[in-house]
């Protein structure tokens, strides 16, 4: 029965594969690639396989295009992209009311100290009270916990939800630029396109509310060196944000809009 399930013709695969073949054809014309190239390209993406770096490598340079295809002309925040380094699982950050949420930290967590406030709503502007949001972003190593950070599972990730009004506060410490992975072929791809491996600094947030559509995105601040030239190109201007010097901490706020399912 399995085996019946496993071959049967998926019209959506075939549909998609058809554009892609047509496209193809005058993506090839147009490059004149020739044999060895084409030879070459299979190596790497072999290569690239092997290694564990397919999500890498299309998180980084194929999923913000495949976002602004379906997004940039309809309402509600922008998606930035996912990324690789979600992980499920988050634990449930809690507060006394009126207090900011704590994003799990080592006690003595290293960065500087950021208070982040958002608001969440429809489009037609109403608060979405109880919204899931799920938040994770790197530390002051420029890692991430569960990857490649020295830091406890979950450090840094949290999920909550919002208040009556669709507002939540959250207290972490900023996030910084960081370098995608350059030791394998996504690397030598960089190197090919003479292209920088950095990251601007960013939070990972995303979205769930009954009746909306997920949003998954990302929040940049204001004055980072590597906006213009984001390796993954996941800037959005309405994604910026401005941090706020406040002596001992930093500030810093953004309003999500969700689209309706
Ligand atoms: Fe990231």
């Amino acid at each position: 029965m399995q085996q019946q399930q496993a071959k049967k013709k998926n019209q959506r695969v075939e549909e998609v594969f058809d554009l892609f073949i047509k496209h193809m054809k005058s993506f090839l014309q147009e490059a004149k690639l020739n044999h060895e190239e084409y030879t070459n390209f299979v190596d790497w993406a072999d290569r690239l396989g092997k290694k564990g770096e397919l999500p890498l490598y299309a998180d980084v340079f194929l999923e913000t295009h495949v976002l602004q295809a379906m997004y940039s002309k309809m309402p509600g925040t922008q998606p930035s992209l996912l990324g690789p380094y979600f992980v499920e699982g988050s634990p449930l950050v809690e507060s006394e009311p009126g207090q900011p949420l704590v994003l799990p930290k080592r006690p003595d967590e290293p960065g500087e100290v950021l208070y982040f406030k958002g608001n969440v709503s429809n489009i037609d502007g109403q608060p979405l009270a109880n919204t899931h949001v799920e938040m994770w972003h790197n530390d002051n190593s420029a890692k991430y916990s569960n990857f490649d950070s020295d830091a406890p599972d979950f450090n840094l990730r949290g999920h909550f939800y919002t208040d009556e009004n669709g507002d939540f506060e959250v207290k972490t410490i900023v996030p910084i630029p960081y370098s995608i992975p350059t030791d394998g072929p996504t690397g030598e791809f960089l190197e090919y396109m003479d292209q920088h491996s950095m990251r601007p600094a960013h939070l990972h947030i995303m979205f769930q509310a009954e009746g909306h559509e997920t949003l998954i995105t990302q929040v940049f601040f204001e004055g980072d060196e590597w906006l213009e030239t984001d390796v993954a190109e996941g800037v959005r201007d309405e994604l910026l944000t401005k941090l706020e010097d406040k002596g001992d901490h930093k500030e810093a706020s953004l309003d999500f809009v969700m689209r309706p399912l």
